[in-house]
Formats: structure tokens, C-alpha cells, sequence
């Protein structure tokens, strides 16, 4: 509970968590299972706008568009949509106003479903349904965030699921650091490759993208180059690499329950029965440390994020750099 609180205000510390969840940030930071070495500087505390204007600069939004080996061999530049996802609106067209809604159990009795979809554009993630809960994170998507595990494990059903119907489909899995593309193509962390190459023949007319890597691994530099400790060595959570999409995608971003409001709780996801503070706090994901930045980036006032769990960020076509 403190921790949010602190996280509520921005100065939220590993020392704070619970000794598991430390345990296992330590655990990771051992195994480097994607082999990160950083070698970028480590700021001290920036402002909200040097944070802003730090990821608009260095994290530039990238799918794969079959140009490269192997992709390009594959023939994937004929695979993937003709339209860049940026141009998907209309080029050079910006959504007014977007809702990031996160999957976690604190949006359980927020009645914040209307507010959700007033805003132009709705982006959820993974299996997060709407059905049943509309009243709390209302019923509109625009885009779905999709890790790899939901394409490729059998009980996501995720050819013949209408959780991933009628609506864009963006998916990552995290290649290596060095994003040795031939080498992810060989070994992803869960097939994606296949299930996608399977969805753009059946379903051409779904634009349907996945996140090039490196995009994935220049969200974590920023995140490390603005803390000061080492933050785990595994990719941002899907929140996060969302959270930075819409920025990209639209002139203002309303976050809701990333940051948890006064509903915080130990329920990892609204739509299951599970309870892990690392849900929220992050063991495998840097998650502590991508909200921290969040939090400073945020323009909302404190009673929006206790009351609403909602963080307003300003998108990068809005801001003067
Ligand atoms: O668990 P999943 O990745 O599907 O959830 C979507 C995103 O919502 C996470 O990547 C994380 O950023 C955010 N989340 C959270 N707190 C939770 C559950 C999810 O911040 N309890």
C-alpha cells in the first residue's frame, strides 16, 4: 500500500517492495535472459516535458515491414498491411483524445466505462475482455496489444476468438537485445510468426502489426537512462509499449489504472481470479520503474489519479521539443 502511495507521488523505491518481489527483481537482473548491455548514460531527474520529449527523440515507433532479412526473403513486405499503422487514420492525422485502459483488478467497480468510450480512440491489451464489464472499462477497441503467448498458446484460442476480432492488432515478443532479427526469427520467446503469417492470409483486411524490436528495446534504454538503479533486464510491459504507441497515435492520452487509484489491489487482472502484487509492481516487467516515469510525465491532477487511477500525457505531436 505505501509503495503505491509513493508511486502515487512519484517516489516510489525497490526498497519498498515486498522482499519476494525483490528477490525476484534480483533473480533476473542474474539471468539476463535477452542478454541486454546498456551502454547509455544515466540521467539524473529530469522533468515531465525532458522525459516527454526524451521518448518522442529516441523511441520511435517501428513494425516489422518486411524489408529486412529475414522477413524481406520471406516475402513479408507483401505480407504485412500496405498502410504503416501510423497512416492507418489518414496520414499525417492525429486521434483527439485516446484511452489506454490496463487489465488490472484495481478498474473493478470504477464506473468508468462511459468516460473510457468517449474518447476517440480505445486501446486495450492481451485477452482483456469488454463483455461483462462494460460498465467499468466500456465496451470500444480500437487496437488490442497482443503478446506473443496469446498467439501462439492453444487456450487463447486466438484464430477463432472474438476477442480479436473487428478491431487492430499490434503484437511483440522480445528478440534478443542486439536485435539479431534471424536469430528471433529462429527463436522467439513464444511462436508469433506463424499464427501472424496464418491471420494476414486468412484475414487480409485486419490490419495486423507486430512491434519491431527494436522499437521494444529503446523504450528500455529510456526507461534505464532515467533510474538510477539497474532496472530488470526483460522488455516493458505491454502497458508501457501501449502507453508510448498512443502517444504516437494521438494529441492527448488518458491512462487509466496503471497507476493504481485508491482501488489498488493485489488482483492481478479484472476478469481473473488471481492475486500477485508483481502484477502491478512488476517482478519480470521493470514495471515500478516504467510508472515512475509515467507518473513524472503526468498532467492530470492527484485527485484523477486517486479517485480515477487516470494519468493524462500529452501526445508527441502536441509538445515542442
Ligand atoms: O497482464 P497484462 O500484460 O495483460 O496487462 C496489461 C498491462 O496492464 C500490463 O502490461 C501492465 O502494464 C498493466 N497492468 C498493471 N497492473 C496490473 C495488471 C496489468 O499495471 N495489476
Amino acid at each position: 500500500k505505501a509503495v503505491v502511495q509513493q508511486l502515487r507521488r512519484g517516489i516510489a523505491s525497490v526498497g519498498m517492495l515486498a522482499p519476494h518481489l525483490q528477490k525476484s527483481m534480483r533473480d533476473y537482473l542474474n539471468l539476463n535472459r535477452h542478454h541486454v548491455a546498456y551502454r547509455g548514460l544515466r540521467r539524473g531527474r529530469q522533468s515531465g516535458r525532458e522525459v516527454l520529449c526524451e521518448l518522442k527523440e529516441q523511441a520511435r515507433l517501428r513494425t516489422l515491414d518486411g524489408t529486412e532479412q529475414p522477413f524481406s526473403g520471406l516475402a513479408w513486405d507483401r505480407l504485412v498491411p500496405t498502410r504503416p499503422l501510423e497512416q492507418l487514420w489518414g496520414q499525417g492525422s492525429k486521434f483527439k483524445s485516446c484511452a489506454v485502459v490496463t487489465s488490472a483488478g484495481a478498474i473493478l467497480n470504477s464506473s468508468l466505462g462511459r468516460e473510457i468510450d468517449s474518447h476517440e480512440a480505445v486501446l486495450r491489451f492481451n485477452a482483456a475482455p469488454t463483455e461483462g464489464y462494460e460498465n467499468d472499462v466500456g465496451n470500444k477497441t480500437t487496437i488490442r496489444i497482443i503478446n506473443s503467448q496469446i498467439l501462439a498458446r492453444p487456450r487463447h484460442r486466438f484464430t477463432t476468438s472474438s476477442l480479436y476480432k473487428g478491431m487492430t492488432l499490434v503484437a511483440w515478443d522480445p528478440a534478443p537485445y542486439s536485435v539479431d532479427l534471424p536469430r528471433w526469427y529462429r527463436n522467439p520467446d513464444y511462436d508469433l510468426f506463424t499464427p501472424y503469417e496464418e491471420r494476414r492470409r486468412l484475414h487480409p483486411t485486419q490490419p495486423f502489426y507486430i512491434l519491431h524490436p527494436k522499437f521494444i528495446w529503446q523504450l528500455w534504454d529510456v526507461i534505464q537512462g532515467n533510474t538510477q538503479e539497474n532496472i530488470q533486464p526483460n522488455p516493458p510491459s505491454s502497458g508501457f509499449i501501449g502507453i508510448v504507441l498512443m502517444m504516437s497515435l494521438c494529441e492527448e492520452v488518458h491512462v487509466y489504472e496503471y497507476i493504481p487509484s485508491l482501488r489498488q489491489t493485489d488482483l492481478c487482472h479484472y476478469h481473473e481470479h488471481y492475486y500477485d502484487a508483481a502484477c502491478t509492481l512488476g517482478a519480470y516487467h521493470p514495471l515500478l520503474f516504467e510508472k515512475q516515469m509515467v507518473q513524472r510525465m503526468n498532467s492530470a491532477t492527484q485527485h484523477d489519479l486517486k479517485t480515477k487511477g487516470k494519468v493524462t500525457l500529452s501526445g508527441f505531436s502536441a509538445v515542442n521539443c
